[in-house]
């Protein structure tokens, strides 16, 4: 596997691939990689005929007092665990690549509506940085596929939003939520959690699942937010929110509503925030 850091290398070796017809995946991600990022690069591994993935801890994504400082750079680790997947080619830029201005000066994009709610609430900006990073990787990769978890929902849905208001050429194709054995989805920052907090955190998955069963029975679903939060609450958890939603733009269903919903939590446990979902169908 090749890794490149500038721009100039990576789209040489992109018009190779094309000059040979070949299609390309790509994964974007942080870097820290774990077995969740390796199930997106094998998705993108069995579609397309060259894989990409990219590793930029992106500084326009995280708040102020967020975790872009202690967020884990581990690109020789990383490097491994894509080249187990068979990635043709890592990109791993520096800030002056992506944001040739400076990040405080780049061009911003906003996705309005879906990021005024839930992450886009709790973390202002966040989403413009996403969709400001992912614009310009797309750009750079020029993907004809590109693989984005299921766990950050929301991130996936502002992502197709822009890809279909920008005539984006790419395909954006949702992974499903890689899970350790007790529940709790796979994410970078669940080793910032303490021995004690991380036997607890898979109360958020738990919940889910109470949450989807208690649905089915009928339950309306705003007295089942409150239940659950207070479960959480009650485990030592600090809920930034738990709620049910529409999976098509995360609006609020409608009175008895049943078809196509989602469960979405986020909550703090101790100095981490974790972030969760269940899909209802
Ligand atoms: O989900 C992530 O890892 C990041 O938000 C992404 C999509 C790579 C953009 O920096």
């Amino acid at each position: 596997m090749q890794t490149v850091q500038d721009a100039a290398a990576l789209r040489a070796a992109i018009r190779g691939w094309r000059a040979k017809g070949q299609t390309v995946g790509f994964v974007p991600t942080l870097g820290n990689l774990h077995a969740g990022h390796q199930s997106l690069i094998k998705l993108a591994r069995a579609r397309t005929e060259r894989v990409v993935a990219s590793v930029f801890v992106n500084p326009t994504q995280f708040g102020p007092n967020e975790d872009f400082e202690r967020y884990p750079r581990t690109l020789v680790q990383d490097q491994a665990a894509l080249a187990d997947e068979d990635c043709d080619l890592l990109f791993a830029p520096d800030v002056a690549t992506i944001y040739p201005f400076g990040a405080e000066h780049s061009v911003s994009l906003r996705v309005p509506q879906i990021t005024d709610t839930l992450e886009g609430a709790h973390r202002p900006g966040h989403f413009d940085g996403v969709a400001t990073v992912v614009c310009k990787l797309f750009n750079l990769v020029q993907p004809d596929l590109a693989v984005f978890g299921q766990k950050d929902f929301q991130q996936l849905k502002v992502i197709e939003r822009m890809v279909r208001d920008l005539s984006l050429p790419v395909k954006v194709m949702a992974a499903p939520t890689l899970r350790a054995e007790d529940g709790l989805a796979l994410s970078s920052r669940n080793q910032y959690l303490s021995a004690a907090e991380r036997a607890r955190a898979p109360l958020i998955h738990d919940t889910l699942l109470k949450m989807r069963e208690l649905l089915d029975q009928g339950h309306p679903w705003q007295a089942l937010e409150q239940t659950a939060a207070a479960r959480l609450t009650r485990a030592g958890f600090i809920p930034d929110y738990v709620v049910i939603r529409r999976a098509e733009d995360l609006a609020e269903p409608a009175e008895g509503e049943r078809g196509g919903l989602i469960a979405l939590i986020a909550a703090r446990l101790g100095s981490t925030r974790l972030i969760d979902n269940l899909l209802f169908d």
